[in-house]
C-alpha cells in the first residue's frame, strides 16, 4: 500500500478561513490526504488567504516565495508538490496571483472549495486552474461534516459557519467582493451539524458569519429564521454547554436576539460587536448606517437583558478624512462602554472600494499615532475588566492539560484563559473556579467546591466578573 498523500494548510485572516480550512482538510481526507503541520513534506500546500488590509494580502505573496523553493526541492527529489491558493486574495488577485507567482498550480475562491479535489485532480494535466465562480448554492452543504476529524481538531471547542457574505457595503471593506451576497445555511443542515460535533464531544459552538446577525435561514416549519431564533434552536439540541456567535452588525440587534441573552444560558455573555469608529460623521462616511448613540443604545439594551455582559470590539484609526476631533470620539467610545478587550487597526486602502478613492486619506504616522493611543486606551480598559475578575468566581470549560504538572487550561465566559490545577478528566466540563490572579493575557483560579450552583453565579450574582 502506498503511503497517505499529506496536505498542509495554513490559515489567515478571520475564523471563516479556519473553518473553511477544517473542511478542505475533510474533503481531502475523503480522498485519502492526511494533514501535516509541515510544508516541506505535503504534497499539497494550501494558503487560505485573507485581503482585508494590505499587510494581510502581501503575506501571501512572501509565502509563496518560500514555497517555491520547497517545491523546487521537491521536484529535484522527484516529488510534484501542488501548490492552492485559497480564500479571499485568491478570489480577489486571482489573475495577479497567477501572473506573480508561477508557482501556484491552482487558484479557488471561497465559494468554490467543493471542486477542490477535481481541481488538483486536473491541474497535473491541464496547468494552472482559476475558479473563483461565485455558484448560487452553499458550498459546504454537498459534504459530509466528519465530525470525528473535526474534533480531532478542535478539541472542545468548534465553529459552525451559519452565514457568508454581506450585503453592507462598508465603504473600507473588501468583504462583499471577496466573499459575495449574504447567504444562510438552511437551519436543519446547521442542527445536524451541531449535534453531529456534540456526539463526538465538542461542548462549545460559535456560529460564525461575516454578519452573522443578518442570518436569515430557512427554518424547518419554512419560515425564515433569525440569528436569535437559531439560537434558541441550537441551544435545544442539548449536548452544548456553551454557544457563541460572531461577528455581529450593531444595526441588527432585533428583540429575539436580544432576548435570547436573557433567556438562553448556555449563550455566553460576550459579544464582539464592532464599532469602527465613534464619530458620526466618519461613520456615516464608513456607510455604517447607525451613529454612535444608537451604538451604546444597542450595548444597554443587551446590558439590560443580562447584566454580566461584557463587549469587544473592532476599530480603524485614520480612515480618509478623520480629524483629530472625529479621533477623539473613538477614545471616548472606549471609555463610555468599557470594553473587555477589542482590536484596532489602521486603515488601509483596499482596491476596488469606495474609501480608497476618497482625496483625504490620513498620513501613515498620524495613523500610527492614533493607533497607539487608541491601544492605550482600550489596554486600560481591558485590565480594569480583568482586575474586576480578580477574586470573582466564574464557570470555567476546560480545554485542554496546562503546560504545568497537573494543571488544565479552560476559558472564562470572556474567552479569557484560565490555568487551573485540576485532573484530566475534567476536560470538556464545565467547573466553578475563583480567580486568585491575574497576568497580562490569563488568569489563575482554584476548584470552588461543587455546592455553588453554577447558573445562578453566572446570571449576575455579585461574586461574578461584571461586564
Ligand atoms: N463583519 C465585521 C468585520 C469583518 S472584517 C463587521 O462588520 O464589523 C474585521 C475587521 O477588520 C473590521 O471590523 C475592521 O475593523 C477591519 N477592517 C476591515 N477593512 C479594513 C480596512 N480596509 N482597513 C483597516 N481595517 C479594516
Ligand atoms: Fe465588511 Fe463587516 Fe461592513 Fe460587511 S458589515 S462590509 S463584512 S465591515
Ligand atoms: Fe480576510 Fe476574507 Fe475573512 S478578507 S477577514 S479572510 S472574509
Amino acid at each position: 500500500m502506498s503511503a497517505p498523500r499529506k496536505v498542509h494548510i495554513k490559515s489567515y485572516g478571520c475564523q471563516m478561513n479556519v473553518y473553511d480550512s477544517d473542511r478542505m482538510a475533510d474533503l481531502l481526507a475523503q480522498e485519502g490526504f492526511c494533514e501535516t503541520a509541515t510544508a516541506a513534506d505535503a504534497d499539497v500546500v494550501i494558503l487560505n488567504t485573507c485581503h482585508i488590509r494590505e499587510k494581510a494580502a502581501e503575506k501571501v505573496y512572501s509565502e509563496l516565495g518560500r514555497i517555491r523553493s520547497l517545491k523546487q526541492a521537491a521536484a529535484r527529489a522527484g516529488r510534484r508538490v501542488a501548490v492552492v491558493v485559497a480564500g479571499c486574495v485568491a478570489q480577489a488577485e486571482g489573475e495577479e496571483i497567477a501572473r506573480r507567482a508561477g508557482v501556484v498550480d491552482v487558484i479557488v475562491g471561497p465559494q468554490s472549495y467543493h471542486r477542490l479535489p477535481s481541481l488538483l485532480r486536473r491541474a497535473p494535466r491541464e496547468g494552472l486552474l482559476v475558479d473563483t465562480e461565485f455558484p448560487i448554492e452553499t458550498k459546504f452543504e454537498s459534504l459530509v461534516p466528519g465530525a470525528a476529524q473535526a474534533v480531532r481538531r478542535r478539541g472542545i471547542s468548534a465553529f459552525v459557519t451559519v452565514q457568508e457574505g454581506c450585503d453592507k457595503f462598508c465603504t473600507f471593506c473588501v468583504v462583499p467582493y471577496t466573499r459575495g451576497t449574504e447567504m444562510s445555511r438552511p437551519v436543519a443542515a446547521i442542527l445536524a451539524e451541531v449535534e453531529e460535533l456534540a456526539a463526538a464531544g465538542v461542548r462549545e459552538v460559535t456560529l460564525i458569519g461575516q454578519n452573522v446577525s443578518a442570518y436569515r435561514g430557512a427554518g424547518r416549519d419554512g419560515e425564515i429564521c433569525t440569528l436569535g431564533r437559531l439560537l434558541y434552536a441550537v441551544a435545544a439540541t442539548g449536548g452544548l454547554s456553551r454557544l457563541r456567535y460572531t461577528t455581529s452588525h450593531p444595526g441588527d440587534f432585533d428583540a429575539a436576539l436580544i432576548a435570547a441573552h436573557r433567556d438562553l444560558a448556555a449563550l455566553m455573555p460576550f459579544v464582539h460587536l464592532p464599532v469602527q469608529s465613534g464619530s458620526d460623521r466618519i461613520l456615516a462616511a464608513m456607510n455604517r448606517r447607525y451613529t454612535g448613540a444608537d451604538y451604546l443604545r444597542a450595548i444597554e439594551r443587551l446590558r439590560a437583558a443580562r447584566g454580566d455582559l461584557a463587549f469587544s470590539s473592532d476599530f480603524i484609526v485614520g480612515f480618509p478624512g478623520e480629524t483629530e476631533a472625529d479621533f477623539q470620539e473613538s477614545l471616548r467610545l472606549v471609555d463610555a462602554v468599557g470594553y473587555a478587550g477589542a482590536f484596532s487597526f489602521k486603515y488601509s486602502a483596499r482596491p476596488g472600494t469606495p474609501a480608497a478613492a476618497l482625496a483625504d486619506q490620513v498620513p501613515e504616522a498620524v495613523k500610527l499615532d492614533r493607533l497607539l493611543r487608541l491601544q492605550a486606551a482600550i489596554d486600560r480598559n481591558q485590565a480594569a475588566f480583568n482586575a474586576k475578575c480578580l477574586g470573582a468566581r466564574m464557570p470555567v470549560l476546560f480545554e485542554k492539560p496546562g503546560r504545568h504538572p497537573g494543571q488544565l487550561v479552560g476559558r472564562s465566559p470572556y474567552m479569557q484563559p484560565v490555568h487551573v490545577m485540576a485532573d484530566a478528566p475534567m476536560i470538556g466540563e464545565t467547573a466553578m473556579v475563583t480567580i486568585t490572579d491575574l497576568s497580562p493575557n490569563s488568569l489563575e483560579g482554584t476548584l470552588v467546591p461543587k455546592t455553588i450552583n453554577p447558573r445562578r453565579a453566572v446570571q449576575g450574582e455579585p461574586e461574578t466578573c461584571p461586564g
